[in-house]
């Protein structure tokens, strides 16, 4: 008998439960979308925070990202690209993240129950991702957009003035612990998961991981905070010409910038 042909009315051996890959699959595109975008975010509060530097840092890295140093033009539209590359990065990790939410009441009581019960910390982090994921749902997307869409406004005083006359700094302070919280627990897990760096005593090593976790936590918090804190000082004494450019005075006249 073929498996075309139908064994109960209606349906056929063709509808008969596979074991399915695609769970797997999914599963190392959600960690591999999650290390690509844990690695970005420590790259993106290096370059942010060039501002503790000096306004000059950061125009020079803004500029670099525009393409300046090496067209002899600023093309702000290559950044909107790299921003729609990211966007598209966290929609894919954040659909797939979404298969381990818990999907109703009981589900969540049953999780609840759970990590109670065995009050074991990994679970506990396990729950920290879930709803620092859910809030980055939104706050990655606004200030994503934002950057697409108006990637000329990026600079030691665009962004000063959006931080701070634009009111974005709550927003920003809110999604940094988010964001920090999040990236750590995940490239914590990440590791756990595959077991890289596990070594020869695993007990061990998951102890010296989660010690790195948070020493990097904390690291990228500090430096963020630091970062914001600038940015809104910046900003707040910069209130009274909102929309002015920073040109740092070796680079006068202003480099040409091409309309996006
Ligand atoms: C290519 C994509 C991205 C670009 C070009 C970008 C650019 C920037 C810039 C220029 C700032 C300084 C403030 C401003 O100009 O408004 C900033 C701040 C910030 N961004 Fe992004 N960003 C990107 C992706 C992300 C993602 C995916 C997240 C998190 C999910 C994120 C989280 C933050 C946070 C938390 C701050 C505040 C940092 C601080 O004050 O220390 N960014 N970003």
């Amino acid at each position: 008998m073929n498996s075309t042909q139908n064994v109960i009315a209606g349906v056929g051996l063709a509808d008969r439960p596979l074991k399915s890959r695609w769970p797997a699959r999914m599963d190392f595109a959600q960690s591999a979308s999650g290390l690509v975008l844990g690695l970005f975010m420590w790259g993106h509060m290096f370059f942010v925070s060039t501002i503790l530097i000096s306004k000059d840092a950061m125009w020079s890295v803004t500029k670099f990202f525009e393409g300046y140093f090496v067209l002899g033009v600023s093309y702000p539209g290559v950044v909107s690209i790299v921003v729609a590359g990211v966007l598209g990065l966290v929609m894919f990790h954040a659909f797939l993240a979404m298969r381990k939410f818990p999907a109703n009441y009981r589900q969540y009581r049953t999780f609840i129950g759970h990590r109670r019960f065995m009050a074991h910390e990994d679970t506990t982090l396990w729950w920290v991702q879930v709803v620092t994921g859910f809030l980055l749902f939104f706050m990655a997307a606004v200030h994503l957009y934002q950057m697409m869409m108006h990637p000329g406004d990026i600079g030691p005083y665009g962004s000063a003035d959006r931080v701070w006359s634009g009111r974005w700094w709550p927003l920003y302070l809110v999604m940094l612990f988010a964001v920090e919280l999040h990236g750590g627990v995940g490239l914590y897990r990440l590791c756990v998961k595959w077991g890289w760096l596990e070594g020869k005593d695993a007990n061990a090593s998951r102890r010296k991981l989660k010690a790195a976790k948070w020493v990097l936590t904390v690291f990228f918090l500090v430096l963020g905070l630091a970062t914001l804190g600038a940015y809104m000082k910046i900003g707040y004494e910069h209130r009274a010409q909102v929309g002015e450019k920073y040109t740092p005075a070796w680079a006068v006249p202003a480099p040409k910038e091409k309309a996006q």
